[in-house]
């Protein structure tokens, strides 16, 4: 008996590009919520709504495009894949490997990744090569080297990825039963940007959609290749997901900014920090710094413009919060009150929010 449970490959299979010899691939990606706001929403006068992709099986929407990619690296018969990542795309890169028995191979920034991110790679077994260099010298690496040891890249330069990725649009249409008016999301390497954009289209020329959201890409402030019109040749950002100083998918995330009367907007590692506590202390979500930077971007935006309001507005949180541990650590913090395990000491604690003197005299 064949067991049918809702995967994107089978749901969206109309839109993507799936033939008869097309292997099924799933890790349960996808279907994310798409979480309304409250606060948020009253305070800025606008209805918002966070998608979190932070819930694909990896803990961010890589997941999304992985399946796709890695279907048709099966397809091709390939058993190895390869990607160059900042931490999402080689974790789940090596979940989908580890399923499917290919062997993973992961190139990243020495010392530049995400606690959580690292240890995702290594639980699922890939074999982690770490450089003396940044992601845009780690993907030109796996470009050069990829043909010669016929080695799949499942970074987004491979088109099935920006495939798959499109289903994050298409689900939003589906469940909001039209197109937001707004979409903030962060920009790194642009292959998400460039995805949703694509997305909306095919719904726009499906007749499910009568506009495309104004697509809003936010960048780091030193990792903002994007909004400078430049290379950046040494990216710096807290935001290490989106720490890319040479976007592959620039032209098509340049496009998808024009066509749609979008705009690409830098924040400050301050901004993004502060964005991802009041996600946190605000909407009960923790998403990860790059993801924030969505929210920053917003916050920066309404600055100088009023024409949100009222407005349909989604945020695309890219990636669970605790993957990045040591960023969480040190800049959501909360004064931890130490007790003894005596009632009256734990009630003292509640009632004065001090930790007891015992503990203050050794802590
Ligand atoms: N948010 C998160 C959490 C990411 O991991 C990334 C990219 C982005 C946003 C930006 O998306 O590159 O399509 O513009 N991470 C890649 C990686 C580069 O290697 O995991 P993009």
């Amino acid at each position: 008996m064949k067991l049918m449970t809702k995967s994107l490959f089978n749901h969206y299979k109309k839109f993507l590009p799936i033939t008869l010899e097309t292997p099924e691939v799933t890790l349960g990606e996808g279907f994310t919520p798409l979480v309304k706001s409250i606060n948020l929403s009253t305070k800025y006068k606008c209805d918002i709504y966070f998608k979190l992709e932070g819930c694909n099986p990896s803990s961010s929407f890589k997941d999304r495009g992985m399946f796709m990619a890695v279907s048709k690296a099966i397809e091709k018969n390939k058993n190895k894949i390869i990607c160059a990542s900042t931490g999402n795309t080689s974790a789940s890169a090596a979940a989908y490997g580890a399923k499917y028995n290919l062997e993973t191979i992961v190139i990243i920034p020495s010392g530049k990744i995400a606690l959580g991110k690292l240890l995702q790679a290594m639980a699922y077994g890939a074999k982690i090569i770490s450089i003396k260099g940044n992601f845009d010298q780690a993907l030109n690496a796996v470009r050069d080297i990829s043909d010669s040891l016929n080695l799949e890249i499942v970074n987004s330069i491979n088109p099935f990825r920006l495939e798959g990725q499109m289903t994050g649009a298409f689900e939003i249409v589906d469940e909001l039963k039209s197109s937001p008016d707004f979409q903030f999301m962060p920009v790194g390497n642009a292959g998400n940007i460039s995805s949703y954009f694509k997305g909306y289209n095919i719904y726009k020329s499906e007749n499910k959609i009568l506009d495309i959201p104004r697509l809003m890409g936010v960048q780091a402030e030193y990792s903002a290749p994007m909004v400078d019109n430049k290379i950046i040749k040494s990216p710096k950002t807290i935001a290490s997901a989106i720490r890319i100083g040479n976007p592959a998918s620039s032209e098509l995330a340049k496009e998808a900014i024009l066509k749609t009367n979008g705009q690409f907007l830098k924040v400050s590692d301050k901004e993004i920090l502060d964005a991802q506590s009041i996600l946190a202390k605000e909407e009960g979500i923790f998403c990860e710094p790059a993801s924030a930077a969505s929210l920053a971007g917003f916050l920066k935006y309404i600055d100088t413009n009023n024409d949100y309001i009222n407005k349909k507005i989604v945020f695309i949180l890219t990636g669970n919060g605790l993957k990045d541990p040591e960023v969480a650590q040190k800049n959501l913090k909360s004064e931890i009150i130490n007790t003894s395990s005596k009632m009256e000491d734990i009630t003292n604690a509640i009632i004065s929010g001090k930790s007891s003197n015992f503990f203050k005299r050794f802590f």
